[in-house]
């Protein structure tokens, strides 16, 4: 039998010489049967170093909303390459961008650019504690605000080290991490209003902000339940902390003024990044005014050597103004496209038998494998997650998937691209009813 994948073993093979574990970023080596190796896409469709095409639903980890190489913005970067890349100063087009996020995003009264928003992260805590005065951040169990020691406090944790409801426990899943950030974080389980008003109560005039994912995208589409953000707001305002809404993966995809225009709430700060560059290095912090005084004073330090280079400015101008260009439509039709996939995939679940239940909005959806036995019913926070899902099942799913040509995120997500047409969801759902099948007839639990 040929292996469909024997260009890409051999280029990893060749890499691990080279390159530490082979891979650029740790989680790339979760990839099954062997990290690929890709050589050209075009909007939804992505094709690998042997040929094979895929039905694109990982989209750079949600940074390419507009799809594979979008024509307008090819152009608008190779015209500003022939210009500089890099003058470590100011562009006409910084001006042009942040006047773009101030018009979109109700809450962007000033901004700051970055290349990756794990730094923003970083300017954002540093800054609510410069801000308030107060040492500790709180934020929500099993949520991922990017790799830096403070980013990753509370990410994953197994089980047997969760402790109690009430007080989760503050590990990290790395090491080499300075011991003391843990001391610098309080963690609280998502979608329950009232723990969380008990949990500030507890260290009340310690908290400088909130930090979260408005939904929970990185662990299983956790949607808020009713009360989850406006406590927060009312928590933050009554206690003196920054409300920090971590946009990452839902800003510009949700709309133009992302989650925050889509669920209704005004953060005092806003991490950007992924759509805002479309797939070039590109992040910002935003917010009011207020907050961001002691940037402002410079007493805040937030720098960077390539801080707003113009070629990913010119990246960004095109692609924020794509989102404009979408008017009302978006994010509406991105959400249905979604949804009939959600739909598609649970009949094809149904029908072999196969405990997968997607849960999400439908632009950005996981697609939860359950335990045997395993209770019924949407997953509110991290621990029922935790529970709940069969992570190995998925994996021999996600791979018969991959097999036939459509490809998830490792870890469940899948992400619906501006680019992605009702033809590629038809497509896509076609393919997968050979993978389903073989899935259903090759599974064993372990
Ligand atoms: C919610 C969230 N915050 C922060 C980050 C970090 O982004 P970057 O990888 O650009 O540093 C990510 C990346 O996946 C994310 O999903």
């Amino acid at each position: 039998m040929t292996d469909r994948y024997a260009k890409s073993r051999q280029l990893y093979e060749r890499a691990t010489r080279s390159i530490a574990a082979g891979v650029n970023s740790g989680i790339r080596k979760m990839e099954q049967p062997v990290p690929l190796y890709f050589q050209r896409g075009e909007g939804p469709r992505v094709w690998d170093v042997d040929g094979n095409e895929y039905i694109d639903f990982q989209i750079g980890q949600g940074a390419l909303l507009y799809g594979h190489a979008p024509a307008g913005m090819a152009e608008a970067v190779a015209k500003q390459a022939g210009l500089g890349t890099h003058w470590a100063a100011q562009s006409e087009l910084e001006i042009d961008v942040a006047e773009r996020l101030q018009a979109m995003i109700p809450s962007a009264e000033l901004v700051r650019f970055n290349n990756s928003a794990t730094e923003v992260v970083m300017s954002a805590l540093r800054l609510a504690r410069g801000h308030t005065g107060k040492p500790l951040i709180l934020k929500f169990e099993g949520s991922y605000h990017g790799w830096s020691d403070e980013g990753l406090v509370g990410y994953a944790p197994p089980p047997d080290k969760w402790g109690d409801d009430e007080a989760p426990t503050k590990i990290h899943p790395s090491q080499g991490v300075i011991p003391e950030v843990l001391d610098t974080f309080v963690v609280a389980r998502w979608n329950d209003p009232d723990h969380l008003r008990r949990i500030v109560a507890k260290h009340s005039g310690q908290i400088a902000a909130i930090i979260f994912e408005p939904i929970i995208c990185n662990t299983c589409c956790l949607e808020p339940v009713p009360g989850m953000i406006e406590t927060i707001r009312e928590l933050c305002d009554s206690e003196g902390m920054l409300m920090i809404a971590d946009e990452t993966i839902t800003g510009f995809r949700f709309g133009p003024g992302g989650a925050q225009q889509y669920l209704g709430f005004v953060p005092d700060l806003t991490i950007l990044g992924k759509a805002i560059g479309g797939g070039v290095p590109f992040a910002a912090l935003v917010g009011k005014q207020s907050a961001m005084k002691k940037i402002i004073e410079g007493s805040v330090i937030h720098a960077g050597t390539l801080n707003g280079n113009p070629l990913c400015l010119a990246a960004s101008k095109w692609c924020l103004d794509h989102v404009l260009s979408l008017g009302a439509a978006h994010p509406q039709a991105s959400n249905d496209l979604g949804q009939k996939l959600m739909k598609g995939l649970r009949e094809l679940a149904d029908r072999h038998g196969i405990p997968l239940r997607p849960q999400g909005p439908g632009l950005v959806f996981h697609s939860v494998m359950l335990k045997p036995g395993a209770e019924e019913g949407p997953i509110r926070d991290y621990r029922d997650y935790a529970k709940r899902q069969d992570g190995a099942r998925w994996t021999h799913l996600r791979r018969c998937l991959l097999d036939d040509g459509v490809r998830a995120i490792e870890r469940g997500l899948w992400f619906i691209s501006l680019a992605h047409r009702e033809e590629d969801i038809d497509e896509a759902l076609q393919k997968a009813e050979n993978s389903f099948a073989r899935h259903a007839s090759e599974w064993k639990a372990p």
